[in-house]
């Protein structure tokens, strides 16, 4: 099988989202939920590869932050509590965004700090005073609707980790420096939702409270912003697509000192906006945790930890890299995306995710070169049944195996295994790979071994 030439077209160039919204709907990513009934705006599904990506995404920040470090702890908090958390953690008075309304004839709904007109965008209609709106999401606990059984879901999962820091601190016998995990739904009544996955109503979050002793957060604080934005980096996301933003010290949230936000330059807007925040939350007593501090007074529970050489208890400064998984999944799919001129003289494009292997649905696909031959499908159902016990494989046949890598490549599958009537005397399958569409001859018995060395990352 020859290897066609590849374009010097750099890697990505993604400038117009629709584009990835329609791969994502086709190869089943993301679709609009629930279409049947015409959708529900700003309001997505993940199908059968998206569920498998975002996993994916998850599992590498899990794997980074918690598998393989010694100062980490990760927890999964309900996210129905008692209202009590949302009025200390200050969210029911202070969880606003402040709301204008074209007053003309659109009627348009707007986040006055994000419009710098005093006219509406749309239609040049005049607009209301600004008012403050709530973005939590009410509901209520029991069948009665009244003021006592008010229940809110979570516009962050940080106060899951703040009310069970005690817990998690006394079972696991934790001393200062460590951190509590947690990805987990959250839920913000958006004024202005879309651009796709990237502001929904509903979206995951992966979050750290990283609690230290008051005085060595501000280098905790350094520590974590580099070592978040080396994450993205690792995973495959470009240098020259993220940059850093300080939040100015009169626009930062009540409980921060400092606040850096990762940024990427996403194909809509004006290009550069937030991928994750890092904010020092440590503006309580004496440099601890704001957080901690508002619980304390709310509940009449102590939250520190002892310190035995001290003789004395400490309540921590804490510092939180707080990423949105949704919207990281989005960014890692508009870098890796990649439409590419095989042959100009033909005509011949690709359309490519270059995922990284640890995030790509199927880490390869098991193929014979012809469906109807017997021998051949045997022998790649084999190696298939074989692999899918360590990896999350997929099997394709067809009669054209030019279409078939296509179909692989628009998924992002890192390698494609092509079983071919030589595989019948020697024992060896093609090995293509994805980005270079290099191809190269190895023997079935060294393939867990190969992909082994390939994919352990
Ligand atoms: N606990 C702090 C906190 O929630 P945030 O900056 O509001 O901080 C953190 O949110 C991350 O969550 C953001 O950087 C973004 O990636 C993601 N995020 C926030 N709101 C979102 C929304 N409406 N839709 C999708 N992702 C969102």
């Amino acid at each position: 099988m020859a290897t066609p030439a590849v374009s010097e077209s750099p890697v990505g160039g993604l400038d117009d989202l629709q584009k990835l919204v329609a791969l994502c709907k086709r190869r089943g990513f993301v679709f609009a939920s629930a279409e049947l009934y015409g959708g529900f705006a700003n309001t997505y599904d993940y199908g059968p590869l998206g569920t498998l990506f975002k996993n994916n995404v998850r599992d590498a920040w899990i794997r980074s932050n918690v598998q393989l470090r010694d100062d980490m702890e990760i927890i999964d908090a309900a996210l129905i509590t008692s209202p009590r958390v949302w009025v200390a953690s200050g969210h029911v008075e202070a969880f606003n965004d402040p709301l204008v309304q074209c007053l003309g004839e659109c009627k348009n709904r707007y986040r006055a700090d994000q419009i710098d007109t005093t006219k509406c965008p749309n239609c040049g209609g005049s607009l209301s005073e600004p008012r403050m709106f709530n973005t939590m999401f009410k509901t209520q606990v029991g069948p009665v609707a009244d003021e006592e059984n008010i229940a809110y879901l979570p516009p962050e999962t940080a106060q899951g980790i703040f009310v069970n820091f005690a817990n998690v601190a006394g079972t696991m016998r934790r001393r200062l420096p460590f951190g509590i995990a947690q990805v987990r739904k959250s839920f913000r009544n958006e004024i202005t939702p879309g651009n796709f996955v990237f502001r929904t109503l509903e979206f995951e979050q992966m979050e750290i409270e990283y609690f230290c002793e008051p005085g060595t957060d501000e280098q905790w604080f350094d520590y974590w912003v580099n070592e978040r934005e080396a994450w993205y980096k690792r995973l495959g996301i470009r240098e020259t697509n993220l940059r850093r933003y300080e939040h100015a010290q009169d626009k930062l949230s009540h409980y921060s000192k400092r606040t850096i936000d990762i940024e990427y330059r996403f194909p809509f807007g004006d290009g550069w906006g937030e991928l994750e925040g890092i904010a020092n939350r440590s503006k309580g007593p004496a440099g601890s945790s704001w957080d901690l501090n508002q619980h304390e007074q709310h509940s009449g529970q102590r939250l520190t930890v002892f310190d035995e050489d001290r003789k004395q208890h400490v309540r921590p400064a804490v510092v939180e890299p707080a990423a949105g998984l949704t919207r990281a999944a989005l960014t890692f799919l508009i870098d890796a995306y990649e439409e590419q001129t095989l042959d100009a003289q033909t005509n011949d494009t690709r359309t490519v995710l270059h995922l990284h292997p640890a995030l790509a649905p199927y880490k390869f696909c098991v193929l014979p070169l012809y469906r109807n031959k017997p021998d051949l499908v045997k022998m790649a159902r084999g190696i298939y049944e074989d692999l899918r016990r360590r990896w999350m494989l997929t099997y394709d046949s067809g009669s054209n195996i030019g279409k078939l890598y296509r179909r692989q490549d628009e998924i992002g599958t890192p390698y494609c295994v092509t079983v071919d009537f030589q595989s019948l005397d020697d024992r060896q399958v093609t090995v293509r790979d994805r980005d270079s569409m290099q191809q190269e001859r190895i023997a079935i018995d060294d393939l867990r071994a190969w992909f082994e060395d390939k994919l352990n990352v």
